[in-house]
């Protein structure tokens, strides 16, 4: 079964903790935190006050996944783990000393995700992969939810799970972008573990349907 991870970016966040509750409720693993910087990526969303209202909200209940799509990611975070964040995924792009970052937030107690954009090749995790308790592999180009998977990039999730199985690593691979119920099983063909899905939760008429499909998927 795969695990999944809605994106609160498609919540409605005037209703934040109820957001997070239902789709907890309703079998959700863990609950996906999109920061964006306007820097890193053209879109602004949310920091550390958020993050921490969020992990109130979850309660212990599921895993707060917060990906964070800033510059300089290293200066926020021990504020992200301050504020309850169980896993800090980096961008590889936004990392000059990437080792060290991963580094950085697995002093902080927290898990160490790194994730690559669409067009950066897997070969950039060869030498902090063994370090890592997750790749984040973008399947659209981040800044935005509700936009549609980027079909070349599935073959790379095949690739970094043929390494993660050769060197007999635990680390998973979360996909994030474009995951809808009628496509999920095409990332976890390719070897996804977990399935960050925005619109595809929030949005979906029997949001409780959809969570239950992506994990058969
Ligand atoms: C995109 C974000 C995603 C986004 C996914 O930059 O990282 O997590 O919220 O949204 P959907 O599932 O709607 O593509
Ligand atoms: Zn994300």
């Amino acid at each position: 079964m795969a695990l999944v991870s809605p994106s609160i970016l498609s919540a409605d966040f005037g209703h934040l903790h109820d957001e997070v509750r239902n789709v907890i409720d309703l079998g959700a693993d863990w609950i996906h935190v999109d920061v964006m910087d306007g820097r890193f990526v053209p879109n602004i969303t949310l920091g550390p006050g958020i993050t921490a209202a969020v992990a109130k909200s979850t309660n212990g209940d599921a895993l707060v996944d917060v990906h964070l799509m800033v510059v300089q990611p290293t200066n926020y975070v021990q504020a992200f783990r301050d504020a309850g964040a169980d896993q800090i995924t980096v961008h590889a792009e936004a990392c000059t000393h990437l080792h060290r970052a991963i580094q950085q937030i697995k002093a902080s107690g927290a898990k160490a995700g790194v994730s690559l954009n669409p067009h950066t090749p897997p070969e950039v995790l060869d030498y902090v992969l063994d370090e890592l308790d997750l790749v984040l592999v973008m399947t659209v180009n981040p800044g935005f939810g509700g936009q549609s998977l980027i079909e070349g990039v599935l073959p790379k999730i095949e690739r970094i799970r043929k390494t993660i199985d050769g060197r007999g690593l635990s680390t998973l691979i979360e996909v994030d972008g474009g995951v809808k119920v009628n496509n999920a099983h095409k990332f976890v063909n390719a070897g996804a573990h977990v399935l960050v899905s925005g619109s595809g939760v929030f949005k979906a008429e029997d949001r409780g349907a959809a969570i239950a499909a992506l994990k058969r998927a």
